[in-house]
């Protein structure tokens, strides 16, 4: 019995130093009432569980990068600002690969006639798996590793 009786002088010991410290602490102490009428241990552990419940959208962390249906069949999108290109080259298949031409590094500006083309030097690259057709690039576009979500969301796997 000593023990909750310690421990309940120190939670008015508190209660009170909070009280003289300033008026909007009080407004505080309300809140923190419903828990400490007679269970020492509880008053300590209910703000802890309360924050532990919060984080349960630490699943849906990647970033989408577009929509399928931002994404033109037999064509693509140019997102620039991620460097990255994807395209559709079938019905509901999706490629992704980075934008940076291999060239001279600049970034392909175009997707036409199943082709990702760089207007710097002109060279072309295929919607489906990102190979130069066209120089004067030697090598491709290197392909980045998507998924495709059933809501239609792609990013980055
Ligand atoms: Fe793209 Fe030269 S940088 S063709």
């Amino acid at each position: 019995m000593s023990d909750p009786t310690h421990t309940a002088r120190r939670t008015v010991l508190a209660a009170g130093a909070a009280a003289l410290a300033g008026g909007a602490l009080t407004a505080c102490g309300s809140d923190g009432e419903k828990s400490p009428e007679g269970q020492s241990n509880g008053s300590a552990s209910a703000p802890a569980a309360s924050t532990a419940a919060t984080p349960e959208s630490g699943s849906a962390g990647a970033q989408v990068l577009a929509k399928t249906a931002d994404v033109p069949k037999g064509g693509g999108t140019i997102l620039k600002e991620e460097k990255l290109v994807v395209t559709q080259p079938t019905a509901g298949s999706f490629r992704c690969f980075t934008a940076v031409c291999p060239h001279q590094g600049c970034l392909v500006n175009k997707v036409e006639n199943g082709s990702i083309d760089c207007s710097c030097h002109g060279s072309k690259f295929a919607i489906a798996d990102g190979a130069v057709t066209k120089g004067p690039s030697t090598k491709g576009l290197a392909e980045k590793k998507i998924k495709v979500a059933a809501d239609g969301n792609i990013s980055l796997a």
